[in-house]
């Protein structure tokens, strides 16, 4: 989601909700789902495929397993998932034109069931990458490692974000300022903000309870963004690629529990199936 406090403020309010283990019980169902129709697409990501097909299978799939995109009427978004392609950093719409080998793409997909928002994406490399397109998609899935990792209850949100900076920016990478991570849970936007920049201390404190998305935006080159006059594909300002990978996940008593592990397997590429 864009990131409303740019400029990072010290809140320790936290006037955040906190969740039980009912709630705990139907996000792992949500997230399990919406890790499924992500490991079901992973078939599916080839040269010549349109994203407008990888939109139509994640529907189909929502149908069949009674649950609903979350992405589809929401703020006049009109699709089941999200397609950003090398240098859209996130929000990108599906459409007819077929993918390209060396493509690298994000897709982003956020199932409701029962109610509750199992959100998540990975990137795709479609048929053979360059090198510097694989080192970016590694460093990005690291980064959300390191961000999980960092989940300690007694810390702040600004433990997530200065190891998921810390290590991008080790690897002169740059993350993205504009969007961040978020709340959910019966809703799909909520508090607390995740950045995924910052200080450890400052943020919000982590508590048992709180459930929320990781969701690193990490660029090649810098970290400038504007949105495309559709209202949604947000690019680099310097067309270098970018890459995200997310997670939603639940802060529990010594760390953190992750809802939308791949069930297959398939947590990063390249995604060997037999
Ligand atoms: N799934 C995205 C997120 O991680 C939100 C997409 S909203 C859309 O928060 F309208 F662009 F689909
Ligand atoms: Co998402
Ligand atoms: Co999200």
């Amino acid at each position: 989601m864009s990131n409303p406090d740019a400029s990072q403020s010290i809140r320790r309010d936290n006037d955040i909700p906190l969740h039980g283990p009912e709630a705990f019980a139907g996000m792992r169902k949500a997230g399990q789902l919406a890790a499924s129709a992500l490991d079901m697409l992973v078939g599916y990501v080839e040269p010549g495929v349109t994203t407008e097909k990888l939109d139509r299978l994640a529907f189909e799939f929502a149908m069949d397993h009674d649950a609903i995109p979350a992405t589809l009427n929401y703020r006049g978004y009109t699709h089941s998932l999200c397609t950003s392609i090398n240098h859209v950093v996130c929000h990108g719409i599906p459409g007819p034109k077929p993918l390209r080998e060396g493509d690298i793409v994000n897709i982003d997909i956020t199932l409701i069931v029962d109610g509750w928002h199992g959100d998540t994406s990975r990137m795709y490399p479609v048929g053979q990458i360059s090198r510097k397109a694989d080192r970016l998609l590694s460093v990005t899935y690291e980064a959300l490692r390191l961000g999980i990792e960092a989940v300690k209850p007694g810390d702040t949100t600004g433990h997530i974000g200065a190891a998921i900076q810390k290590f991008a920016e080790e690897q002169r990478c740059s993350i993205v300022r504009d969007f961040c991570g978020h709340g959910l849970g019966r809703v799909f936007h909520d508090r607390p903000n995740i950045l995924h920049y910052g200080v450890a201390g400052e943020g919000v404190l982590l508590q048992p309870g709180m459930l929320f998305t990781i969701e690193p935006m990490v660029n090649l080159g810098r970290a400038q963004v504007k949105v495309l006059s559709d209202g949604w594909t947000a690019v680099t300002r310097d067309r270098e690629l970018s890459a995200q990978f997310e997670h939603a996940i639940g802060v529990t008593e010594d760390g953190c529990e992750v809802f939308t592990y791949s069930p297959a397997g398939l947590h990063c590429p390249p995604y060997k199936t037999e």
